[in-house]
């Protein structure tokens, strides 16, 4: 049977287009959907080029019912029937009841070696840390902010004179290698970390 992934970005969506293009041949799972809570969200066009369906779900017009906002959001994702969620730049904190929902069925990308650096700046709080290595992680989304099992994780050296956004650039490329492989065991049901460097 084949499983079906929805995919939720707020931004440009390269970790996106990188999953999607990892979903072919013997790949357990096919795109489902790609979802935005912005409507101007550059990886929903990337989406709909490759066939993929999009949705917009806004969070503005809920203002700080976060719980209607998740249930529109759940209610939309569902009229694509996914198995798997996997976050990918998705820009909106989720509650612990919609994190229930999906339980051991969602997965995320966060730009650090977690549990380092939970949250947003990760790559300066990198560089301000004298850390020598930055990396990436995959891991099972639960009710703490970029918290939960971790599937994967892959590294990078830092350079001396590197900048956030070098560092970030890095580290972007080797997301794009970490989150396929740990989306295609994970859509087979395995669950062991796989390390990448
Ligand atoms: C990535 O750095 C990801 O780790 C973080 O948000 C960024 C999304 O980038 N959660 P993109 O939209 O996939 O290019």
């Amino acid at each position: 049977m084949t499983v079906r992934v929805a995919i939720l970005l707020s931004g440009g969506g390269s970790n996106m287009v990188a999953l999607l293009d990892s979903m072919t041949g013997d790949h357990p799972a096919r795109p489902a959907l790609v979802l935005s809570n912005r409507a101007d969200a550059g990886g929903l066009q990337k989406a709909a080029a490759r066939g993929v369906a999009t949705e917009v779900v806004d969070h503005r017009p809920f203002g700080e019912d976060r719980a209607s906002f998740e249930d529109a959001l759940h209610q939309r994702i569902m009229e694509h029937s996914p198995d798997i969620i996997c976050l990918a730049g998705f820009m909106r904190v989720l509650t612990g009841g919609f994190v229930a929902r999906w339980q051991g069925r969602m997965i995320n990308i966060h730009p650090s070696l977690l549990p380092k650096y939970r949250g947003l700046h990760t790559h300066a709080r990198a560089l301000d840390a004298g850390d020598v290595e930055a990396g990436c992680t995959v891991h099972e989304v639960t009710a703490a902010l970029d918290d939960g099992p971790i599937l994967g994780q892959a590294r990078v050296p830092i350079k001396s004179g590197d900048s956030a956004d070098m560092l970030a650039a890095r580290v972007l490329k080797a997301e794009h290698q970490l989150y396929p492989a740990v989306l295609r065991r994970f859509a087979d049901g395995n669950r062991t970390p796989i390390y990448l460097s």
